[in-house]
């Protein structure tokens, strides 16, 4: 483990234990232009297409495609359009069609190099293409290093609802450059922060408790905090992945705060507000709702509520109707028959799912 001159770690990798699936994700400065060899080695790839937006492409294509070219691979680069309202079968069979100018083959890797929506595209053309190719994730918001990235899932969005259209497909390697947040928005790192504070709330009571000490410092990208905070999010995920891949248990209780905010962006049609931001919402209503159904002591929404205005996320639910939420809510991915498996706390750090009717997630009079 190399530190640099303020003492702070430099590099670590968290392995996610899937069997013959496995895969490490390694977290660092300065990654980008090192990660070619380890793509050729986890892939064995001959070609590697990068797919980014172009925000991202301009400023970090051209740390990563000549680290490819080093490692022997031949490379292209495939701009999709940004923002999760193009997370879509439309933007997918457009990512199709650059793979076949691309005479892309199965020894073709797939790198996504961006956000959550690149990773989650990407991926999912990755999955399908051929029936499948290799992938590897560089995320490049604080969401997607922390969170989308890691546990393989892809997919995009349909018009009635968020990746209601997907595949559980592993990436081969995860590769997170800490230097790259420096370009991202203060909003979008709060946001990512969001998940961040969501792991520790269902998984980790010191670590929530740590966020609750520096969770402005990670805003502020201290060297010292970020890299151990990056590493301790990927490592809930993973542990909570291995457990449980294709989530029929315990992987379930990722979704905490979920529920609300897919309805929350599914009713806003993916505009105006980012994902990490209404998890922020669904996360505190899973908390208030957990209190009030006698699930967990008071004080714990107290708790969040404080830490997520400190980061300036939002809490209160969008002003739409109550019956818009609730037709929301039905389309929901976790529902079984009439029921959702939401997830409630017990405590800080312990969370279960609750089968709940869409009325009883949202009750009149709320
Ligand atoms: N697959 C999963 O398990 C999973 C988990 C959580 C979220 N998601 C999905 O992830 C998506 C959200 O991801 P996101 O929050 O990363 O949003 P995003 O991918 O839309 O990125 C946010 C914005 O930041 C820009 N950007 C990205 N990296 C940058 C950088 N380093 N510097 C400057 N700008 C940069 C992008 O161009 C974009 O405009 C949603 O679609 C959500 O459903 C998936
Ligand atoms: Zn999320």
């Amino acid at each position: 483990v190399s530190k640099d001159k303020g003492g702070a770690r430099r590099f670590a990798t968290v392995p996610v234990a899937l069997g013959d699936r496995s895969y490490p994700i390694h977290i660092g400065s300065g990654l980008l232009g090192w990660l070619g060899g380890e793509i050729a080695r986890h892939t064995k790839a001959t070609r590697a297409a990068v797919v980014t937006v172009p925000a991202v492409g301009r400023r970090y294509a051209g740390r990563l495609l000549p680290s490819l070219r080093e490692a022997g691979l031949e490379t292209g680069q495939i701009a999709v359009r940004d923002g999760d309202s193009h997370k879509n079968l439309r933007e997918a069979a457009r990512l199709y069609d650059a793979l076949l100018d691309f005479r892309a083959d199965r020894a073709t890797v797939v790198v996504a190099l961006g956000g959550g929506t690149v990773g989650d595209l990407a991926g999912f053309a990755a999955a399908t293409f051929l029936r499948g190719l290799p992938f590897v994730q560089i995320p490049t918001t604080l969401l997607a290093m922390v969170d989308a990235s890691v546990g393989g899932k892809v997919g995009v969005n349909l018009p009635r609802g968020k990746n209601l259209v997907g595949a559980f497909y592993q990436p081969r390697l995860v590769g997170i450059d800490i230097d790259t947040l420096a370009s991202l928005p203060v909003r979008e790192r709060a946001a990512g922060l969001a998940e961040v504070i969501k792991a520790g709330l269902l998984w980790d009571a010191a670590f929530f408790e740590q966020l609750e000490g520096n969770a402005e410092n990670v805003l502020r990208l201290k060297p010292e905090v970020l890299l151990p905070t990056i590493e301790r999010a990927c490592a809930i995920k993973a542990e909570i992945v291995a457990e449980d891949e294709r989530e029929s248990g315990r992987r379930m209780l990722l979704n905490l705060g979920h529920t609300l905010a897919h309805a929350i962006e599914s009713l806003s049609r993916y505009r105006g507000i980012l994902h990490g931001e209404a998890v922020a919402i669904g996360m505190l209503f899973a908390a208030r709702r957990s209190e009030a159904l006698g699930l967990c002591p008071p004080g714990v929404a107290g708790r969040v509520e404080r830490l997520l205005g400190r980061l300036g996320l939002p809490t209160d639910l969008p002003p739409y109707p109550r019956r818009a939420y609730l037709s929301a809510l039905r389309v929901d991915k976790k529902r079984r028959d009439a029921r959702i498996q939401f997830v409630a706390l017990r405590a800080v750090g312990r969370a279960e799912t609750v089968p709940l009717t869409p009325a009883e997630i949202l009750p009149a009079g709320e």
